[in-house]
């Protein structure tokens, strides 16, 4: 089992109800093996850790070494003012350090990766238990340290002297101008997702947080493990985006009939596995809420489609959503992931578009009847399916590839395809990102989407089963709706912008390089003009005004646009 615990300190006012709990807390704790701390070797975290022979790996593989990494860090947080050779000489007494980095959110922190358990364990035994007078303290060991020593502080620097890896994207008027200097489309795509993805450390930190949280869960399941989906792990998240986690107890070991010797199970007033998911993730939800370090906020929704408990951990400043029993969505995971790995265009395409309808407000963070970002991945993965050749091949083709060990039923619900990268055989597409771009523009602007479905398992639009407005097919669970959400409205407002942006695109004045003013500002052109504001969606709140034919307002636009760059030359 994996070895864990910590000191972190749980404030919580009377103490005697929380006896029983600490003991089952320290039946599980950690015994220091007490390392003799060699003279640390520390790297600071450098942006691509792939090494696989073709720099590509599966999920899972990805997962595993991940969570390997995860389970030899701590997170620490400390001084702004903090010696960094004075903070790495006083952890590495406990062990070689591997990696670490600093980042600020709600103050200093740093994540340390050692090169061994022992050294966290090590570490972690000479933690104190702070003491507070007017609060009882619960010792309960986390790896969520603070370190306030004064002898690690440099006194000599007025500034803090750690330099901090950034936790979020640059501002949207930033990422205009930015995107105004590079010298064609396809170089503004590149750099916006190079800007946008998630860099090397905001992964481990998440992973660092799932392994947070799993020490805490596993007071009731002790070898479970928490594994992050979505788009914390799926190739296409952005900085800041929510940290969607999935409790697994599948893993845990006890799954031989044949030894005859069974655990004893009482499965108390739960009827379904729907109940027993619930249950699972209220006690878990109340345990993150009373003794979780740093979980704060923390809300059960256990009576959504999908049970959740939704919380903010501030030291890494993640938005969380912890489901239980979600295999389904781990799967849909790993198929985005793959389509990911599969063509750089893919990912460099999700993230532009992705951008782009929330800079118009076509997705939101707030659910409502709002496209989601999980449906305009699927709508561009669509897209380039039906591009000839297609630039990633259908899920009816990627289960046909699938091997004996490939095979996976979840529910009922198919979920195989190919894990083998090597086994997909792609034809040669040569198109452009801008080309791409353009074209997708165009394609959802005069999609017949009120007869037809959106299917990535056939690559093939598909008769609408139903009379919901958007109908795109769950790519595993086939009789739903992923897009089910979404009303008529946000359907129209998508069209229109589609249509707007792809007028844009083919007109000249838009995809022709400005040049920069002499106070360092550049003219929006290309993509940058796809981020301005929308013509269309200020004529929808401003509903008096008369609604002109779309090509007028985009002329005004463009019109205005070059007025904005006379004025700047002369
Ligand atoms: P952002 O959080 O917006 O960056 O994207 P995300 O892909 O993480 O989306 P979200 O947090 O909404 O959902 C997390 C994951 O759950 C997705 O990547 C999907 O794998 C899955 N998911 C989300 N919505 C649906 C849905 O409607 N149906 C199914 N089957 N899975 C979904
Ligand atoms: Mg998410």
């Amino acid at each position: 089992m994996a070895s864990f615990y910590n000191v972190f300190s749980l404030r919580v006012r009377g103490m005697t109800n929380l006896v029983k709990f600490l003991r089952k807390f320290n039946a599980f704790a950690y015994r220091s093996t007490g390392t003799d701390a060699a003279v640390a070797q520390a790297e600071t975290v450098g942006r691509d850790t792939r090494d696989g022979k073709d720099g590509r790996k599966s999920l899972p593989t990805l997962l595993v070494e991940r969570q390997e990494q995860a389970e030899k860090s701590v997170l620490i947080s400390c001084q702004s003012k903090a010696n960094e050779k004075k903070f790495l000489k006083y952890l590495s007494r406990h062990g070689d350090i591997k990696k670490y980095f600093f980042y600020e959110t709600y103050g200093m922190y740093a994540v340390v990766e050692f090169a061994s358990q022992d050294s966290v364990a090590s570490l972690l035994d000479t933690a104190a238990v702070p003491s507070v007078s007017h609060e009882s303290m619960v010792p309960f060991k986390s790896r969520l340290l603070s370190l306030r020593n004064p002898s690690l502080v440099d006194l000599s620097n007025q500034q803090s002297g750690l330099q901090c890896q950034p936790q979020t994207t640059i501002p949207i008027n930033e990422l205009i101008q930015r995107l105004s200097k590079d010298e064609s489309v396809d170089r503004q795509i590149t750099s916006l997702t190079e800007f946008y993805q998630l860099t090397e450390e905001n992964i481990r930190l998440r992973f660092l947080v799932c392994s947070l949280l799993k020490d805490i869960a596993a007071a009731y399941f002790p070898e479970c493990t928490i594994k992050p989906f979505g788009s914390s792990v799926n190739g296409f998240g952005k900085l800041g985006c929510d940290l969607d986690m999935f409790l697994d107890l599948d893993s845990i070991s006890g799954w031989n009939p044949k030894s005859g010797l069974f655990l004893e199970y009482q499965m108390k007033r739960a009827n379904s596995e729907r109940a027993v998911t619930q249950s699972i993730l209220s006690v878990i939800g109340e345990c993150m809420d009373h003794f979780g370090p740093g979980c704060v906020g923390v809300q059960k929704i256990l009576n959504a489609r999908c049970p959740l408990v939704r919380f903010s951990h501030q030291p890494s400043g993640f938005q969380c959503d912890l489901t239980a029993n979600n295999r389904v969505a781990m799967k849909s995971t790993e198929l985005l992931y793959m389509y990911g790995e599969l063509d750089p265009r893919v990912r460099s395409l999700v993230f532009t578009v992705r951008c782009w309808a929330r800079t118009h407000g076509v997705t939101s963070s707030i659910p409502g009847a709002w496209i989601t970002n999980f449906s305009l991945t699927v709508m561009v993965l669509f897209f380039l399916q039906k591009r000839s050749p297609p630039i990633i091949p259908t899920l009816d083709h990627l289960q046909d590839l699938a091997g004996p060990t490939d095979k996976c039923i979840i529910e009922g619900n198919n979920c195989t395809f190919v894990s083998d990268f090597s086994k997909v055989q792609i034809p040669s597409n040569k198109e452009t990102l801008e080309q791409l771009l353009c074209e997708f523009f165009e394609f959802y602007a005069t999609f017949p989407f009120s007869r037809m479905s959106i299917n990535i398992r056939k690559g093939k639009e598909q008769n609408k089963p139903e009379v919901a407005p958007l109908h795109i097919q769950n790519p595993f669970e086939t009789s739903l709706n992923i897009s089910k959400n979404v009303n008529t409205t946000q359907l129209d407002h998508f069209i229109a912008l589609c249509q707007e942006s792809s007028w844009l695109f083919n007109h000249r004045e838009t995809v022709t390089l400005r040049g920069v003013g002499g106070d360092n500002t550049a003219t929006p052109w290309g993509l940058a003009t796809l981020l301005l504001p929308s013509q269309v969606a200020g004529i929808k709140r401003h509903k008096k005004r008369r609604r002109e034919p779309a090509s007028e307002r985009i002329k005004g636009l463009l019109e205005s646009l070059k007025n904005k760059n006379q004025g700047k030359k002369s």
